[in-house]
């Protein structure tokens, strides 16, 4: 008998057509993510699962599931962030985790990049200007923005996507700093970056861009203290996780023009964000698709397709997350 997996949103055909060519696969074909209900009853039928960063997958569903259901045996995030999912009950329960790293890094800092061009250059408010046709020509003092080139970048984070925006950075002749929990000797020679702690990191840069996990030690990373140390003009970019920044004390920054600007495309409440921002000019907002391009969506979907046709195997899934649980 095949194994039994249930893909919980819409994913890349390619990925599709792996799992099911191994397993019995059901599909949440409406993309509309499920009630917590719903996936516990879906999951106690299944060895394995497919998720989405919209799905929620707590202590009490892998408790549920299992108890209900001994056979189940892996979670397959299609996403390098899982912080969806509680994967340290996933390990007392001897449940694999698996996420899809490596995959999505150039495309994610090619985004952190699109982003920060987008608000240095004030591109959005300036299409969303144009558009209403009452452009009555050139001028000399409009949509004045701040230059990126020759200016300070601030990395939070240096892992694999970090060093993506740090790489790019040297094209624009920027000073790089960043700060991280350890120094990396080996990207400081490499990408001519230099170490700084997070104070000196805000106080200096001109642009700060986020790129760290969403963890207790970086839930509100930036909050208000933080962006009173940043510079009146300089901009901040979030294309982690929303809850990396203090979107309420974001606001308030915002507001009193603590900052230049902001450009999110991530949120603490996704898929809302704090009223105020909907209504700002000095910021960007994007729904979450700093890896959407289809080349690296397909990879992420097929990398997550490959975890889960070895966990349901019983084998460790390529991208585990807990390999403990295999001893
Ligand atoms: C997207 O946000 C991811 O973590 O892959």
């Amino acid at each position: 008998m095949k194994p039994k997996v249930y893909v919980s949103r819409v994913i890349p055909k390619p990925a599709l057509d792996m799992i099911e060519k191994e397993c019995e696969m059901g599909l949440n074909e409406s993309d509309v993510p499920h009630t917590k209900s719903e996936l516990i009853e879906k999951m106690k039928t299944l060895d394995g699962l497919v998720c989405l960063l919209t799905d929620e997958i707590d202590a009490e569903i892998l408790k549920t599931v299992k108890d209900a259901n001994p056979n189940f045996k892996v979670v397959s995030n299609v996403a390098v962030g899982y912080n969806n999912i509680d994967w340290k009950a996933a390990t007392e329960l001897g449940i694999a985790v698996s996420n899809t790293p490596g995959v999505l890094d150039d495309t994610t800092g090619d985004f952190a990049w699109t982003l920060l061009m987008a608000i240095a250059r004030r591109v959005v408010e300036a299409d969303k200007y144009f558009r209403k046709k009452t452009w009555k020509g050139w001028g000399i003092m409009q949509f004045l923005g701040s230059d990126v080139y020759g200016k300070t970048l601030g990395i939070v984070g240096v892992g694999r996507i970090g060093s993506v925006v740090a790489k790019r950075a040297q094209g624009f002749d920027m000073k790089v700093l960043y700060t991280d929990v350890a120094r990396f000797e080996n990207l400081e020679k490499e990408l001519g970056i230099q170490y700084v702690d997070k104070e000196t990191l805000l106080k200096e840069s001109d642009y700060v861009t986020l790129h760290v996990p969403l963890l207790p030690d970086t839930t509100h990373y930036i909050g208000a203290k933080e962006l009173e140390m940043m510079k009146e003009t300089a901009y901040l970019i979030n294309a982690s996780r929303g809850p990396v920044v203090d979107e309420k004390a974001l606001v308030k920054a915002l507001q009193e023009k603590k900052i230049a600007g902001a450009a999110l495309d991530v949120f603490e409440m996704e898929p809302a964000a704090e009223p105020e921002l909907y209504e700002m000019d000095n910021v960007v907002l994007a729904p979450h698709i700093a890896s959407a391009s289809t080349e690296t969506r397909t990879k992420m979907a097929t990398m997550a397709a490959e975890n889960v046709i070895a966990g349901v195997k019983g084998l460790k899934p390529p991208n585990c997350v807990n390999p403990e649980i295999f001893g």
